[in-house]
């Protein structure tokens, strides 16, 4: 007898989709799935959730790592590498007509090939490549395409089907992606610099700063300006300005910015901003963290300078929005504090191995 049994994607009535969020954001990325339908599951790093109309609209959501359709959920897997073949019977047994259908409602283009890419949490007797080989080639057999392993580390042709395996307990989710490639892979990304942020996170960020209504936005750690980008999404109106003591990073993001007018770029220093005072109503940052970037000018003596900045160029009742790398709490939030800034939400997310906070800041002057 097969150790597992099959349930499908249908959590609730309608289609089902599963959003992969950054660590710390996913709150976010449910409210922003709120305005397109119902969200069934927040989980670590997943919202999963249905949409009134499906549509290429799901692809547009911005705090989203990634978006997939959930094909099936199969319980009662084991750690043997026996119990793969129940994988197998799950992938078989799995809606997947329905699940490509669905997916092709939501905008996703036409593949050729498959291929896998597993996780699992936990001691298992199989590895993630065993995992990736049991699906794909099944799934290759019920489509009828080629199976592209990443066993020994090769990377899938582009134009691929890409389904995603992530074993949890006994349980098995398997979904399929529905655009070309993952969603954080911004396409105005054409310039970076080193220490650039993850887009997703920049999003988050800027929704956190409320833009609605702001006559000037501004990032005075610009680099390649994926903060100012990502509020341009969010905020029809604002004027945004970019900031950075490096003429690369200053030209990185002018090219991202593509020329729009919304955007003023500057080389200068953060701590002495080309600015009149209260000038501003809401700031976005992303300061060095020591570690990839180093901090240079009037900052390389610390935080002070660049808060003490924000204070003069800041309109009282103004909002900044930063990330903030300090080990210890207390040592992140002394500069802000000093310079008169009221913390009013701290969320802490994971980023490249670090887990930074984002911390909303309001002036209270
Ligand atoms: C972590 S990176 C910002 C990355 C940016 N958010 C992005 O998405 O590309 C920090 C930036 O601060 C800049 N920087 C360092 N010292 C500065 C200073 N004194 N004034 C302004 N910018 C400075 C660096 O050149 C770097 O581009």
């Amino acid at each position: 007898m097969r150790n597992h049994a099959i349930t499908r994607a249908n959590i609730s009535p309608g289609p089902s989709l599963l959003a992969r969020a950054t660590r710390g954001i996913e709150p976010l990325l449910a409210a922003e799935i709120g305005r397109l339908g119902v969200v069934t599951r927040l989980r670590h790093r997943e919202v999963w959730f249905r949409v009134r109309e499906p549509g290429p609209h799901v692809l547009r959501l911005r705090t989203a790592d990634d978006v997939f359709v959930l094909a099936a959920v199969a319980a009662g897997l084991g750690t043997s590498k026996a119990s793969l073949a129940g994988l197998t019977d799950a992938v078989r047994e799995a809606g997947l007509k329905e699940a490509l259908a669905l997916r092709a409602r939501c905008g996703g283009g036409r593949t050729t090939g498959v291929d896998v890419s597993a996780s699992f949490l936990g001691r298992r007797a199989y590895t993630r490549y065993d995992v990736e080989d049991a699906v794909g080639t099944e799934l290759a057999r019920a489509l009828g395409a080629r199976y592209h392993s990443r066993r020994g580390g090769g990377a899938p042709p582009p134009g691929t089907l890409s389904w995603r395996v992530a074993i949890e307990d006994d349980r098995a989710t398997l979904a399929v992606r529905i655009a070309a490639r993952p969603l954080h892979r911004r396409p105005y990304k054409r310039a970076s610099v080193t220490g650039t942020l993850h887009p997703p996170v920049a999003a988050a960020m800027a929704r956190l700063a409320g833009l609605d209504g702001a006559g000037t936005v501004l990032d005075p750690c610009c680099g390649a300006g994926t903060l100012l980008v990502e509020a341009r999404a969010v905020a029809a109106r604002p004027r945004l300005l970019g900031v950075d003591h490096d003429p690369e990073a200053v030209r990185a993001a002018a090219r991202n910015a593509a020329r729009d007018t919304r955007f003023g770029w500057a080389v200068a220093d953060a701590g002495c901003l080309p600015l009149p005072s209260g000038h501003v109503d809401r700031v976005l940052v992303n300061p060095p963290w020591g570690r990839q970037v180093r901090a240079t000018g009037l900052l390389s003596r610390g935080d002070r300078a660049l808060w003490e900045e924000l204070a003069r160029v800041v309109a009282p009742g103004g909002v900044v929005v930063a990330l903030l790398h300090a080990p210890e709490a207390a040592a992140r939030m002394a500069a802000p504090d000093a310079a008169g800034f009221e913390l009013r939400e701290a969320i802490e997310v994971s980023l490249s191995g670090a887990h930074p906070v984002i911390g909303v800041f309001t002036c209270s002057r």
